[in-house]
């Protein structure tokens, strides 16, 4: 394992300043965005869709890097080059999603499990040929009444933990996503000790399977509240127990912590990652940034609803939202 490469790939991607865009919709997940916007779900808008972001002038000045999904590394922008070179040439790091998706766990009812282990070997050594630097992997665990289970979490742990170990073998850097969803009406307690529960067995699981915590990056959900809870904590209280919750469970090791959005709205997950920045200055071993999907895309997708004439305004909308996450990411955000 050359531990200097993934080294070096970590701190370019943890850059002051900046923090990573998700693009990694798989083709399912992006045609269920297109669809309520009334955008035609074929090839050519999601990558005309995937050439609007990726050539927004100066994005490069606030994401270090993007996650594609494997049909974007073989698609090409407008002017005919490849997305993965567009991205190099713009200073930005480019990365794959590697997973296949999560599916209903067998014998655990409610729960999933991510696949994809099977021949990924041989998909790094391609993706590593293809110029990307590092992939995502990206674990489901769902908070409801008697989960989630032992089993589940520690099926998924060891997937992520397999996955990693690997991805370090061909000299990518691992991005490890335990995603503790938000759906349901449980409080912010249970949450944090749903995610300290699970983030205690992920780094067990990565340290058994001699993953480099050094070379990896951990993507975790900031710890909220269901969607459906009566009560919705402040701010300053989901930034509180989300920092707490990882001065417990991530080793100092690790270089960086680069959030999911999770269906967060925009302005909020910006304001929350703010939070955390500034009342946690000078007292985390880890860089706190983000690597957002939706809280980055979605106001320039809305704008954009396949329209060529739109692109301007949508890649202004991204360009913003990149922008004010960036701030975030240094405690220097304010609406
Ligand atoms: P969201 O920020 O939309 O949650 O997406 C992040 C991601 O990469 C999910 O795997």
């Amino acid at each position: 394992m050359e531990i200097e490469k993934l080294k070096e790939t970590a701190r370019a991607l943890l850059a002051d300043g900046k923090g990573l865009l998700a693009m990694d919709e798989s083709t399912g997940t992006a045609n269920k965005r297109f669809a309520p916007l009334g955008i035609a779900q074929t090839e050519e808008m999601r990558r005309a869709y995937r050439d609007l972001i990726v050539t927004a002038p100066g994005l490069g000045n606030s994401i270090s890097g993007a996650i594609l999904y494997d049909e974007t590394v073989r698609q090409k922008t407008r002017d005919g080059r490849p997305f993965v070179d567009a991205l190099i040439q713009a200073g930005i790091v480019p990365g794959v999603k590697v997973d296949a998706g999560a599916k209903d766990m067998a014998a655990h009812p409610g729960e999933k499990i991510t696949e994809g282990l099977d021949g990924l070997r041989e998909r790094l050594t391609e993706y590593a040929g293809l110029g990307l630097r590092f992939a995502k992997w990206r674990a489901v665990i769902t908070i409801g009444d008697g989960i989630p289970s032992d089993g589940c979490i520690a099926a998924n742990a060891d997937a992520l933990a397999r996955y990693a170990a690997l991805c370090q073998e061909s000299g990518l850097v691992p991005i490890v996503e335990p995603e503790v969803l938000m759906d349901g009406d449980h409080t912010l307690e249970r949450c944090a000790e749903m995610t300290e529960r699970v983030l205690n067995v992920v780094f067990e699981t990565l340290k058994r399977q001699r993953v480099a915590l050094e070379g990896m990056i951990l993507k975790p959900n900031m710890l909220l509240p269901g969607l459906q809870c009566p009560v919705q904590n402040s701010v300053e209280e989901v930034a509180g127990a989300t920092v707490t919750c990882f001065l417990r469970t991530v080793p100092a090791a690790v270089p960086g912590i680069a959030f999911l959005s999770g269906g967060q709205e925009s302005e909020l997950a910006s304001a929350r990652l703010n939070a955390m920045n500034v009342r946690f200055r000078g007292r985390m071993p880890w860089a706190l940034t983000f690597s957002f999907s939706r809280a980055i895309q979605q106001p320039a997708l809305e704008l954009w609803r396949g329209d060529d004439k739109n692109v301007e305004a949508a890649q202004k909308a991204l360009l913003h939202r990149a922008k004010c996450n960036s701030a975030a990411r240094r405690g220097e955000y304010n609406g």
